[in-house]
């Protein structure tokens, strides 16, 4: 079994590494000139953005050759994922991928202007986020199928929220808009979370370029908090509890 993640605070690469396998680090994997994986299984674990997936997601799905007999997708994410599990069959369907298994799974919603990371960490008991790997990890292990049904209503949900949404969430510009505080030492560690290669770090100065995932890998994983959002609910920030620094930058650099 193959799985393909993405992550920017943990979640989705403490999700991969419950379900098991072989696991490639999508940005890394994006880097290549050719992508060609093949096995019994092969999945994706990514974040749910803006009710929408990752744009490298969707990069990654036009780009990748993947040869397998049981295709999954699970969507990590704070409070919904079936309009986006939506998305994952489309992208799927335009590429001639049989979907066999999507689900999602609710754990710490890390988007930084509505939700204070403090208090998401105080709610994840009752998310019960072992119970939720628990049955994805025994359904994947069983080669169950569970298709996404691109019913006329999640349809109507899908196109909504892209019109609506996602443009004010998720843009690639985004990190033009962010702060860097006095806290900052330079360290580069921002630059090295990146998913997108998108932060130079110089002696002075942190740069952010033009294409920004919206991950928020940089905010999370800066060890003196000093970038900053315009609008944040909180100062707080988060990495997965199973998840190590340098596990991000290792799957990200
Ligand atoms: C820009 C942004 C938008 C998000 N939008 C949603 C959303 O629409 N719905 C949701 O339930 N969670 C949303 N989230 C929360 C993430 O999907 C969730 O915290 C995910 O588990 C993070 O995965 P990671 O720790 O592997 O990076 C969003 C997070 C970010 C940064």
């Amino acid at each position: 079994m193959t799985i393909c993640y993405f992550t920017a605070s943990g979640n989705c690469l403490y999700v991969a590494r419950r379900i098991g396998g072989t696991l490639l680090s999508i940005p890394q994997l994006m880097r290549q000139e050719k992508i060609e994986i093949e096995d019994d299984a092969v999945g994706i674990v990514c974040p749910v953005y803006a009710v929408e997936l990752p744009f490298m997601i969707v990069d990654f799905m036009k780009k990748a050759d993947i040869k397998t007999d049981y295709f999954f997708f699970i969507l990590t994410c704070g409070y919904g994922y079936e309009v986006s599990l939506g998305h994952a069959e489309v992208a799927a369907q335009e590429r001639g991928w049989d979907l066999k298994y999507g689900n999602g799974v609710l754990m710490v919603d890390n988007y930084l202007p509505i939700f204070d990371m403090d208090e998401e960490i105080r709610k994840l008991p009752g998310k019960d986020v072992e119970g939720q790997l628990d049955k994805i990890c025994a359904d994947i292990q069983a080669r169950k199928e569970q298709r996404v049904k691109l019913t006329p209503a999640l349809k109507a949900q899908m196109a909504l929220y892209h019109k609506t949404h996602a443009p004010k969430v998720i843009n690639k510009n985004m990190a033009l808009d962010y702060t860097v505080n006095e806290d900052c030492i330079h360290c580069g560690i921002c630059a090295k979370a990146c998913p997108a290669n998108n932060i130079t770090v110089t002696e002075s100065k942190v740069i952010f370029g033009k294409c920004c995932e919206v991950c928020y890998a940089c905010l999370h994983n800066c060890p003196k908090k000093a970038i900053r959002l315009p609008l944040e609910k909180a100062d707080a920030r988060f990495r997965n509890e199973h998840i190590t620094l340098n596990d991000i930058i290792k799957a990200n650099q």
